[in-house]
């Protein structure tokens, strides 16, 4: 604590999600839990963010001007306004870039051919929205392909402006979304001058450039979302193409493991709950959850059935061809598998089917619900990830921090987060496989299977364990903190 208050204390976190105003997945999260902890600790953090029109009404009633200005964007030099509204909220200034040609339609994202012009934007206006308000960090803390021309902006058309004497980091969150497009766009949209699109930056071959690549060649340092991924990114099956970029900048890379919310993620306060239980009183309380759950999704009413959740993207990434190819053989007469997520058409009609064959058996709420999700976390038994790749993944650390059991691929975060269960001792925190094949995965759900119905002393042991598992920022941002100072020096 003592580092923090002498030591680096300002850091603007730049990216282009942030749990409550906008989220799609875990950056979000990151975003809100990450600077929360930090200015716990002391800190002075700015969270910059675009000001989408899907944020919700209420909070844009909440934000205050703080002023405009025309900034020059693009290669023909085009003008573009850049408005600044603000809000403060638990410690973290919130502030928001306002333009309405980029920001007032997508969910928040539309599709690369758009996202591109407009992360151009957001990255430069951010770093001039920091001039303007005279607020000149010792950081910048930037998050993903959209944010990774900030790092490329600081040293070259900012470095002789005050934002210019700030140190970059820029943390990767999913190295599969790269923001690649052809050689021109990327040029016209950033402005950016021709000596910069060759291949130690931006150019990955004779027509396209990617922005991700030149950020992680200009940052002062690049971090990852767990250690097991920050190798794994190195090796051409993880790297996405970038691993040979990113061992030659292996020297500033390093991986950090992300915590979640223990005050957003409390089962004792969850008001969405509806049997709100601590470690003391989970073994009975988590099976009224259970049976609200089941209530409110038509399932066979029963706390005693084992319930699997997913909660998900339902992408490639997440191992859900591993589920498809399993799923019959996962059920039986006394297992029951809820389903919350969006995506893929293909594993959206896929997990529809499997409601449609199994009704009161099966639930797919193929939707993005916040308050569902919560109680899912609480009233499943065991949560299923079997990822294909996993930078560092939050749904296994909130189902253990609500007593439910996880299942999981040895990959990324899954691997660094949770310690397999030992038949001999019945030790651990989960089930898990490691190669990436669904035999595997149904092994694991019959373990977990003959663990809760025929050991159900070694399942509560592990549900208790997994209560007391320490899954806050605390750890996680103290080595942030470091990193900040050291790099201040
Ligand atoms: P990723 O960022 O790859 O999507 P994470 O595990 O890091 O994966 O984070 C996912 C976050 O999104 C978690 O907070 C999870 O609860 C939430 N989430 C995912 N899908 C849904 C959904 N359909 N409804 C509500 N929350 C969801
Ligand atoms: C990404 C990753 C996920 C990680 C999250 C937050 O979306 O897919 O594994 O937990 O970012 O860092």
């Amino acid at each position: 604590m003592e580092e923090m208050r002498s030591g680096v204390s300002r850091v603007a976190f730049i990216g282009s999600e942030c749990y409550p105003f906008v989220k799609t997945g875990g950056l979000g999260d990151v975003m809100y839990a990450l600077p929360r902890a930090l200015a716990r600790e002391g800190a002075d953090i700015r969270v910059l963010l675009p000001l989408y029109s899907v944020i919700p009404q209420k909070y844009k009633d909440q934000m205050v001007w703080k002023g405009s200005f025309m900034m020059d964007l693009t290669q023909d030099g085009r003008s573009f306004f850049v408005g600044i509204m603000e809000l403060t909220m638990n410690g973290v200034t919130y502030d928001f870039i306002e333009n309405r040609e980029f920001f007032d339609w997508g969910n928040p994202y539309t599709g690369l051919w758009e996202d591109i012009p407009k992360y151009c934007y957001f990255s430069k206006a951010a770093l001039a929205a920091l001039n303007y308000l005279e607020w000149v960090p010792d950081i910048v803390h930037c998050h993903d392909w959209q944010a990774s021309l900030v790092p490329v902006y600081l040293r070259t058309r900012f470095a002789l402006t005050p934002v210019g004497a700030a140190r970059s980091i820029l943390t990767i969150h999913n190295l599969r979304f790269q923001g690649i497009c052809s050689i021109d766009h990327l040029k016209y949209w950033s402005g950016l001058q021709d000596d910069l699109f060759n291949y130690s930056v931006f150019l990955i071959n004779g027509a396209e450039a990617n922005m991700f690549k030149g950020g992680l060649a200009y940052a002062d340092r690049v971090t990852t979302v767990s250690e097991t991924y920050a190798r794994e990114i190195q090796t051409d099956a993880f790297g996405e193409g970038l691993n040979a970029h990113l061992s030659y900048h292996r020297e500033k890379l390093v991986g950090i493991v992300n915590g979640i919310d223990v005050e957003q993620w409390d089962s004792r306060t969850d008001a969405l709950l509806p049997a709100p239980y601590g470690k003391e009183d989970v073994l009975a309380r988590k099976p009224e959850n259970k049976l609200a759950l089941q209530r409110r999704l038509g399932l066979q009413e029963d706390p005693g059935r084992l319930v699997l959740g997913l909660i998900s993207r339902l992408t490639d990434q997440k191992g859900l061809d591993l589920v498809n190819a399993i799923f019959e053989q996962m059920l039986d007469e006394r297992t029951q598998v809820v389903v919350l997520g969006t995506g893929d058409p293909r594993y959206e009609s896929a997990f529809r089917y499997f409601e449609n064959a199994h009704r009161g058996q099966v639930c797919a709420c193929i939707m993005y619900d916040e308050s569902l999700s919560h109680q899912i976390y609480a009233g499943a038994d065991a949560l299923l990830v079997p990822s294909l790749f996993e930078p560092c993944g939050l749904t296994q650390l909130i189902a253990m921090r609500y007593g439910t059991v996880p299942i999981v691929r040895e990959t990324g975060g899954l691997k660094d987060t949770v310690a397999p269960y030992q038949e001999e001792t019945g030790e651990g925190n989960g089930f898990t496989f490691g190669d990436y094949r669904a035999d595997l995965l149904l092994n694991a759900v019959r373990q977990a299977r003959s663990v809760f119905f025929d050991h159900r002393d070694r399942w509560n042991g592990l549900v208790l364990r997994d209560m007391e598992r320490d899954v806050s920022w605390n750890h996680s941002a103290q080595l942030y903190q470091n990193l900040y100072a050291e790099l201040k020096g």
